[in-house]
């Protein structure tokens, strides 16, 4: 069992909420946890408990100090851009090399109870030749791919496992051990129905667990998801 990346179909899909309610479950349960979003854009040094980092921070039970963000999120870049855009804003590029060894580092830091979260959608440019699909694959790591159940998720959904199986089955050494599991987090006020949503994309998606995310009783599928990543008797 090792750690997990948490990936989506796009930004603001719940990737952070989801990596959270995870965490605060798992040490409800006495689990150790880690967490890492190696990647942040957008990053406000004067409201550091604002960004993801710092949720995730919170969620860890540690305190969001510079340190603390340094170990978490240690590439952060201010403006609320793609993260190869935001990093030549500041005039730096992200050293993909150095991510995949970082994250490679995080990874093993207490074996299925680690999350890394990536930065928007699978397909999100990191520099001029690799993108968050290069970084799963080249961390090796199996990954959860957060999606919604608005109109149109379904193909947003499909389109990024097409994505992701694609980098998964070349062979190339250290490639990503695939997806785990979807997790369908409701989006508040689709037309289309949560369950609906389910049912359609598990016609698609044979041998991958979906995992139903409801606003308003959110926690089974927490903990299913919670025991999906990282079973109690581990
Ligand atoms: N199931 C949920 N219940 C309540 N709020 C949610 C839920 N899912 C997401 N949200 C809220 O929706 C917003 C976007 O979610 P979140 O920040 O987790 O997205 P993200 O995928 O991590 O985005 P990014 O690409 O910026 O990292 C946040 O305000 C979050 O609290
Ligand atoms: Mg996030």
């Amino acid at each position: 069992m090792g750690a997990h990346f948490i990936t989506g179909t796009g930004t603001d899909i719940g990737k952070t909420w989801l990596a959270c309610a995870l965490l605060r479950h798992w040490r409800a349960a006495g689990r150790q946890v880690a967490a890492f979003k190696p990647v942040l854009s957008g990053f406000d040094p004067r409201q550091p408990q604002a960004s993801d980092a710092g949720a995730l921070l919170a969620a860890l039970g540690r305190e969001v100090s510079a340190a603390g963000l340094d170990a978490v999120a240690p590439w952060r870049f201010k403006a609320p851009l793609s993260p190869d855009m935001a990093a030549a804003r500041e005039g730096r590029r992200i050293d993909f090399g150095q991510l995949v060894a970082f994250t490679r580092r995080a990874a093993g830091v207490y074996s299925c109870a680690t999350l890394v979260e990536g930065v928007g959608g699978v397909m999100v440019p990191l520099d001029d030749t690799h993108t968050v699909r290069d970084w799963i694959a080249g961390s090796g790591l199996p990954c959860v791919l957060v999606t919604g159940s608005y109109l149109g998720s379904l193909s947003h959904a499909l389109t990024a496992l097409e994505a992701l199986a694609r980098v998964m089955r070349s062979g190339i050494p250290g490639d990503g051990a695939g997806v785990t599991a979807i997790a369908v987090n409701e989006t508040p006020g689709s037309t289309v129905a949560l369950d609906a949503t389910l049912e359609a994309l598990s016609r698609h998606v044979a041998g991958i667990p979906l995992v139903s995310i409801a606003r308003d009783t959110p926690q089974a599928g927490v903990a299913r998801l919670a025991e999906l990543l990282c079973p109690e008797t581990v």
